[in-house]
This record gives structure tokens, sequence and C-alpha cells, in this order.
């Protein structure tokens, strides 16, 4: 039992070194990351969320989107990659997640990277399409459709405004309508908010990428 003086400290150091690792570091490199302001010009980067943005960013917690999609493009030797598949303007930085309650990096991409989406597909019509039925707008498709957003239901009167343009087989049967619900409405408001394109100090430059993505 002498030694049992030297395990405790080994342990105890294992300990205060994974401590000092995982948590102390971390937050000296970023607790004290604050977003920017330039005065002059009445910017502040990373821009706040609107109220449906932050309803749905739960909506794509609930749905699981993560599961699939990284929200990081990423830095240097992987920065080109991503740059040149059209997924960012710039590598993403711990700055660029101040406004998020949750920061959906993900671990998987079976589909894009979403962190710049917003800026790149920027037509609120395509995505409820896209959700709805994701053959529809992106031939061959696997993503998984998120019909339960939607509501399909009889046209009384006159044709919904937010009704969705489907055609062919994604078209309902005559007489009716897709409808998006209000979960449909913040998650599409979320994310076309989704842009990591504004100037940050610690980012780097912004580079021209195809405005369309690449698969
Ligand atoms: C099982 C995997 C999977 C899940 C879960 C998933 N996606 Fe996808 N997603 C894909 C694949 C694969 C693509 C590429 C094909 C396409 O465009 O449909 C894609 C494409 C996209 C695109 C187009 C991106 C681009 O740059 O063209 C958006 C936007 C998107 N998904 C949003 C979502 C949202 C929001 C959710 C959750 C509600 C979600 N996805 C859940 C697999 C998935």
């Amino acid at each position: 039992m002498h030694r049992l003086p030297t395990l405790l400290s080994g342990i105890f150091l294992v300990f205060l070194t994974s401590w000092i690792g995982l948590v102390a570091y971390p937050a000296l490199q970023m607790g004290r990351l604050t977003p920017v302001t330039n005065a002059d010009l009445g910017t502040t980067f990373p821009p706040v969320y609107g109220g449906e943005a932050v309803a749905g960013q739960r909506v794509y917690a609930s749905e699981g989107c993560v599961y699939c999609h990284s929200q990081q493009v990423r830095q240097t030797s992987f920065t080109r990659s991503d740059i040149a598949r059209g997924w960012g303007v710039r590598p993403s930085v711990a700055r660029d997640y101040l406004r998020d309650s949750t920061a959906f990096l993900g671990s998987r991409r079976l589909g894009q990277d979403l962190s710049n989406v917003g800026q790149r597909l920027s037509d609120a019509s395509w995505h409820y399409r896209h959700l709805y039925a994701p053959a529809s707008v992106s031939e061959g498709s696997i993503m998984p459709s998120y019909a339960n957003l939607f509501t399909v239901h009889k046209i009384e009167g006159q044709r919904s405004v937010d009704a969705l343009e489907l055609d062919g087989d994604f078209a309902p049967k005559a007489g009716y309508e897709v409808v998006p619900t209000a979960d449909a409405k913040n998650l599409v408001a979320y994310l076309l908010s989704l842009r990591h394109d504004y100037p940050l100090p610690e980012a780097g430059s912004v580079t021209n990428a195809p405005a369309t993505p690449a698969n």
C-alpha cells in the first residue's frame, strides 16, 4: 500500500491534464470571443437570428438534419476542397457559432455542408419543394422526404398563396394543394439565415467560390 500516494498522484495528474486540455485551454482560447461590431458601417457579425430562424433551429435539431449535414467549412489544408466544392467562401471559425444555442457541427456528410446554404441557395420556394420531395428539385436525391412538415388539403375557393409548385409525379391529386406548416416555414427561415460569408478578422479573406453547389 506504500504506493498509494504515487497511484493517487498519477490519477490526479491524468484528470488535471485532461481538464487543462479539454476545459481550461479551450475556454482561454475561445471563452472571451464576442461579436465584431463596426460602428462606422453599423454592422455586427455574426448577425443575430430572427425569431423564425431561432424556432427553425429547433426543427433542424428535432428532424435530425445534423445526422447527414455538417455546418463547418473546413480549415487550413481541408479548406480548399470545401471551398472548391462550393460549400463556402471562407473557412468557418469559432466566432461564427456565437449566436447558436447548439452548434450543429455534424460529423457525417451524406449531404452537403450547410454552413453557407443561405447564400448559395437563397430561394425559399426551392427549399420547400426540396424538403417535401427532394427528388423534385434534385434528380435522384437520396435525402428523405420531410412531408411531415407540410399539409395536403383540398383547395377551397382560392389556392393558398404559399402552396408548393409541384409538377408531374410530385404534384398532389387534382383539386388538392401542399402547404408548409409553421415548422416548415421556420426551418426554411433558418436555412436561409445560414451564411458564413461575412468578414471576420480571423477567418481570412472571402474567396469567389462558385455560387452553385457541386455534389
Ligand atoms: C439521410 C441523410 C439526410 C438527412 C437526414 C437530411 N439530408 Fe439534406 N441532403 C441529403 C443528401 C444526400 C443531399 C444531396 C441531394 C439533394 O440535394 O437532395 C441533401 C441535400 C440537402 C440540401 C441541399 C444542399 C445543397 O447545397 O444543394 C439542403 C438545403 C438540405 N439537404 C437540407 C436538409 C434539412 C433541412 C434536413 C432536415 C430536415 C436534411 N437535409 C436532412 C441527405 C440528408
